[in-house]
C-alpha cells in the first residue's frame, strides 16, 4: 500500500521533472551573505528553482536553512547578496511592492503556526483580509475557506480550534492556509518534520496535488530523507552556508563525498 503511494508519487514526480527541464527561473538567488555577530550562517550561497519544480534543501540542523528561506520572503536581511523572486529583486522593492509579490509566495512556517486562539475558519480568513480586494472576494469568505479545507481534506474541521486538531491534521490547516492566496511558488520550511511515517506520505502526496492542481514551484527545506527521494527532482546540500553539493537524489545518493554520504545514512 506505502509502495503504491510511493509509485503514485514517482509518476507524479516525473511529469514535474520534464517541465523543469525547460522551465524559466521562478526564484534565483545568487552569493547570498547572512551573519549574526561572529556567527556566518551562509557564506555565498546560490539556488535557481525552476518553474514547476520541487527542489529540495537539506542541511543539518543550524546549518542556516530557515534564515535563507526568510531571506527570500523578506523576514530575515541579508548583508549581501541577490534574491530575485519571479524576476523581481527583492532588495529594490518598497514595502508594498514586497506584499504584491508576497501574494504569489506562500509560506509554511517551521511548525504549522496556527493561531491558536482562532478557529480553522478564522486563521484561513486571516491572510485573506488585506487583499480581498485583489483576491475578488467578497463579504462572505466561507467558499473560499471551504474550498482551501477540501483540497487538503478537512472541510469538517472548518469551526474547531487548533487544540482540537492533530499534528498531521494541523499541518494540513496550514497547509490550506498558504493555499487560500494560490500562490505561484510554495515554500515548505520542514513540511513533515514530527509527523509519523504514514502522515509524512499523506503530507507529500498532498503537496504533489497541489503541484499538479495548481501549477506551483516548489521550495522544500527537509530533513527527511525519503521526503527528499519522493518529491525533489534537483537537490542541494547546505553545508558551511555554501551549495556543498547539487544535484538529483539518484546522483547525491551514490555519492562517495563523507559529508554527503552523511546525509543519507540513517
Ligand atoms: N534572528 C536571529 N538572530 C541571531 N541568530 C540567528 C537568528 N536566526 C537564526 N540565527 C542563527 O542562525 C543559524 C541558522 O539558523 P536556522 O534557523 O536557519 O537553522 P536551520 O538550518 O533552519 O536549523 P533547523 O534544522 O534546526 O530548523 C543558527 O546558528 C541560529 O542560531
Ligand atoms: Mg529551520
Amino acid at each position: 500500500m506505502n509502495y503504491d503511494l510511493d509509485m503514485k508519487i514517482r509518476d507524479k514526480m516525473k511529469l514535474s521533472e520534464e517541465k523543469s527541464d525547460y522551465g524559466k527561473s521562478v526564484i534565483e538567488i545568487k552569493d547570498l551573505r547572512k551573519s549574526f555577530g561572529d556567527n556566518h550562517v551562509l557564506n555565498g550561497f546560490n539556488l535557481t528553482l525552476k518553474e514547476g519544480g520541487n527542489l529540495v534543501i537539506m542541511g543539518k540542523s543550524g546549518s542556516g536553512k530557515s534564515v535563507m528561506i526568510k531571506c527570500i520572503v523578506g523576514l530575515v536581511a541579508p548583508d549581501s547578496g541577490s534574491v530575485k523572486i519571479l524576476g523581481k529583486e527583492i532588495n529594490n522593492l518598497n514595502r508594498k511592492a514586497m506584499d504584491e509579490l508576497r501574494l504569489d509566495i506562500g509560506f509554511l512556517f517551521q511548525g504549522s503556526a496556527l493561531y491558536d486562539s482562532m478557529t480553522v475558519r478564522e486563521n484561513l480568513e486571516f491572510p485573506m483580509r488585506r487583499h480581498k480586494k485583489k483576491l475578488g472576494v467578497g463579504k462572505d469568505t466561507k467558499p473560499l475557506v471551504l474550498e482551501a479545507l477540501e483540497n487538503v481534506g478537512l472541510a469538517h474541521t472548518i469551526d474547531l480550534m487548533p487544540s482540537e486538531l492533530s499534528g498531521g491534521m494541523k499541518r494540513r490547516v496550514a497547509l490550506a492556509r498558504t493555499l487560500i492566496l494560490k500562490p505561484k511558488v510554495i515554500l515548505y520550511d520542514e513540511p513533515t518534520s514530527g509527523l509519523d511515517p504514514i502522515t509524512s506520505k499523506e503530507i507529500i502526496e498532498l503537496m504533489h496535488n497541489v503541484q499538479k492542481r495548481y501549477g506551483t514551484s516548489s521550495l522544500i527545506i527537509t530533513h527527511d530523507v525519503d521526503c527528499a527521494r519522493v518529491i525533489s527532482d534537483r537537490m542541494i546540500l547546505l553545508v558551511d552556508g555554501i551549495n556543498y553539493a547539487e544535484g538529483t537524489y539518484a546522483e547525491l545518493s551514490k555519492s562517495t563525498d563523507p559529508k554527503v554520504e552523511a546525509f543519507f545514512k540513517n
